[in-house]
């Protein structure tokens, strides 16, 4: 018998080495490699029995020639998602929905595949059993749709039930769950996530059915498994929330049929998720009382927009010298806006303590923070609320003035999907305003000017 050829793969981003390592040389994480089986032999095509491909189906196309159609998308009936996915479902396209456990991705997906009327929806789960799963529809009030539910972690049993109900849409929670025979390492490593969405990769393209796949994620916060995963699918949606409000985040992170900044927000409630049309009801019930030393800043994580709270404190100093402290800013760039303050504007803060913060417990090091920062403080040592529809997108300058940030379009238009009425930008991303934006944009040069349009 020839000997079994294995490879040492790194849990974390999916590197392959011939021999055991342990410091990964491609994500720099410890102890990440685990050797997996791998199979030489070709693996045998496990959906061609419907799809029939033989070689003439084989033809490179003219681009000119390739028929689109933008109406062929499927509606998901549940508008939050469609406006994430860019308008919809598109056939034969490969969703993957990742988020912390607990979250609600099996309940959102769940809730859509019992919407979906018109849409024959195979639901596959790994993880629950289908006593649990038609428990949950009760518990959504969602029992009278036709989906199909089957509990099965076998890829080639998969395959057969496919050809079996003939769905339009499958739904698989999760694939870190699912395991196929060709591969022989355990299920959730990466060659198993590896060869399973390769199979619904092809079976999704060869059929024209969209595949949603449920994925986990690590403490970290990425998407568990491999790099690989998010490269070989058309869209990943991550789903967040906040364990102290009931509200969920859906984004897009990666979408290859539409924009990645699109957001929807949900209410977890007792029967499920509701879909939430005006964003701004939950921000404010975080606020009902007006505070000095907060303003709201649109940043951007990675890809990301989204507005963070900013905090300031500014007490005279007790002892000689003034404590300046940050909480998730860095207190090199606290000092220079000091600084700036200082000299530019004339506000004597050099025998203050200042303390910075930033709400959530989270770092931020976007320079278009930089103004929400200088807002905050002068709020606090003038005691002076901002307003809470006001939010801020600019870098500050060593002369005071008021510099670009980059994406304008994408802060602004997360603060109006939030619900803001006004944010105050750099007068040189005023070209790249939106057009038919609801929210009114401050453009300003200098930091002065702001002052005016906040704190009166
Ligand atoms: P779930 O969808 O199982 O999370 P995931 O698949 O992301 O791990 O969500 C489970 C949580 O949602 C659980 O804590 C209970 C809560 N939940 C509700 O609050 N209301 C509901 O109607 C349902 C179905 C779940
Ligand atoms: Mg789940």
């Amino acid at each position: 018998m020839a000997k079994q050829k294995t490879t040492f793969f790194c849990q974390n981003c999916g590197a392959e080495s011939p021999k055991w390592i342990g410091k990964c040389p491609s994500c720099l994480q410890w102890n990440t490699f685990v050797e997996e089986v791998v199979q030489k032999t070709p693996p045998k095509d496990q959906w061609t029995v419907n799809a029939g491909i033989s070689e003439n189906k084989i033809q490179a196309k003219r681009i000119s020639d390739i028929e689109v159609s933008e109406l062929n998308r499927i509606d998901t009936q549940n508008e939050e998602l469609n406006r994430v996915l860019g308008g919809g479902l598109v056939p034969g396209s490969i969703v993957l929905l990742g988020g912390e456990p607990g979250i609600g991705k099996s309940t959102l997906l769940l809730q859509v595949a019992l919407q979906m009327i018109n849409q024959k929806v195979l639901y596959i789960s790994g993880e629950e059993s289908e006593q649990q799963i038609r428990m949950r529809a009760e518990r959504l009030n969602l029992t009278l749709s036709d989906t199909f539910v089957l509990t099965e972690t076998n890829m080639q049993n998969i395959a057969f039930a496919i050809k079996q109900v003939q769905p339009t849409v499958v739904i698989i929670d999760s694939i870190q769950t699912m395991h196929s025979e060709l591969v022989e390492s355990s299920a959730g490593s990466i060659s198993q996530i590896r060869e399973c969405a390769g199979e619904f990769h092809k079976f999704a393209k060869q059929s024209n059915v969209p595949v949603l796949l449920i994925g986990h994620i690590t403490k970290d916060g990425s998407l568990a498994g491999p790099k690989v995963l998010e490269h070989m699918v058309d869209s990943v949606l991550q789903f967040e929330g906040d364990r102290n409000y009931g509200y969920r985040i859906l984004r897009s992170v990666k979408n290859r049929f539409g924009s990645t900044s699109e957001l929807g927000i949900y209410e977890m409630q007792s029967s499920g998720l509701r879909q939430v049309s005006n964003p701004s009801e939950i921000l404010l019930s975080h606020r009902d009382q007006m505070l000095s030393g907060i303003a709201i800043a649109s940043t951007l994580e990675g890809m990301r927009p989204m507005l963070i709270e900013i905090q300031a404190l500014v007490s005279s100093a007790a002892y000689g010298t003034p404590q300046r402290s940050t909480t998730g800013f860095d207190p090199r760039r606290l000092n220079m806006l000091l600084a700036v303050l200082e000299k530019r504007v004339g506000f004597r803060l050099a025998s203050k303590d200042v303390f910075v913060n930033i709400a959530g417990g989270i770092k931020v090091d976007d320079p278009a923070i930089d103004l929400a920062v200088v807002c905050a403080i002068l709020s606090s040592n003038e005691d002076i609320e901002i307003d809470d529809k006001i939010c801020f997108a600019a870098e500050v300058g060593l002369s005071g003035e008021i510099r670009s940030v980059n994406r304008i379009e994408q802060r602004i238009s997360e603060a109006e999907k939030l619900g803001f009425e006004r944010i105050v930008i750099s007068k040189f991303n005023q070209k790249a305003i939106p057009k038919g934006s609801k929210i009114q944009v401050i453009a300003v040069n200098k930091v002065e000017e702001v002052f005016k349009y906040v704190f009166t």
